[in-house]
């Protein structure tokens, strides 16, 4: 005989309860699938360069167009990175906190590429020269800042580090990723001449994202 009770607690695999908790719950080889799918999608702005350079198409100024996307991957990264802990509350999907690390990675590559092609393209490995535009331009000083600020943060980045650290002098340090974030923003700003519409999305984003962080921090001290 089929028992009827079993038939009515037992869900369907489609169902929404069930389609919501593996969202909440997914199994780790889940989790390392999404992990690199990012890490796959996050590289599709360098394919794209790297074809286009080989196959001339990058335009009449292929350099500027390689800075100006390593810059702006730069910042989709940050801002990536710093959506993930607002998600992860608002969805109710702890598992997100397991991409925030490879997120941050993908930006730091797309700074340390926007940076080489800086040094080598713009400047020719001339230290001097470099020196010089890092102290004359405000743009170049305030980007450059952002770039040497986020490298405790790539360096630290690693599970044996994080130990060695313990939590709470890692996430002080962590906590540098808002001031690069306002860093980038400003040097975007400084630089545009013209339209102020990209770097002042950017600033909205940031906003929201260090606002929603403020108003939490806020709940849990009351
Ligand atoms: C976190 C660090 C940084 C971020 C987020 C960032 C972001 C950006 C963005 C968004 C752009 C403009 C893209 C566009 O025009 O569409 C840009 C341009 C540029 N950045 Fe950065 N950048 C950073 C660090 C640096 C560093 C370290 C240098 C060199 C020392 C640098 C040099 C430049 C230059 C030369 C341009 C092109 C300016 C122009 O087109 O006139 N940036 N950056």
């Amino acid at each position: 005989m089929v028992n009827s009770a079993r038939l009515v607690t037992v869900p369907l695999a489609s169902s929404p309860a069930v389609v919501a908790r593996t969202w909440r719950n997914p199994s780790t080889s889940a989790v390392l699938r999404v992990k690199w799918a990012l890490i796959l999608l996050g590289m599709l702005p360098l394919l794209r360069l790297v074809v286009g350079f080989f196959t001339n198409q990058l335009g009449a100024n292929p350099i500027e167009l390689i800075t100006r996307s390593t810059g702006t991957w730069t910042l989709v990264g940050l801002a990536a990175t710093l959506s993930i802990t607002p998600l992860r509350r608002l969805l109710n999907w702890p598992w997100l906190v397991r991409l925030r690390r490879t997120a941050g990675l993908l930006a730091f590559f797309y700074v340390c590429m926007h940076f080489m092609t800086y040094i080598w393209f713009d400047r020719f490995f001339d230290v001097q020269d470099i020196i010089k535009d890092v102290i004359k331009r405000p743009f170049i000083t305030v980007g450059f800042a952002a770039f040497l600020l986020f490298i405790p943060l790539a360096v630290t980045s690693n599970n044996a580090i994080i130990k060695k650290l313990g939590a709470k002098l890692w996430q002080r340090i962590h906590y540098l990723v808002y001031v690069i974030a306002i860093l980038g923003v400003v040097h975007y700003w400084w630089l545009v001449k013209k339209d102020l519409t990209q770097p002042i999305i950017y600033a909205c984003v940031f906003a929201v994202l260090f606002a929603l962080r403020i108003m939490w921090k806020l709940k849990s001290t009351k």
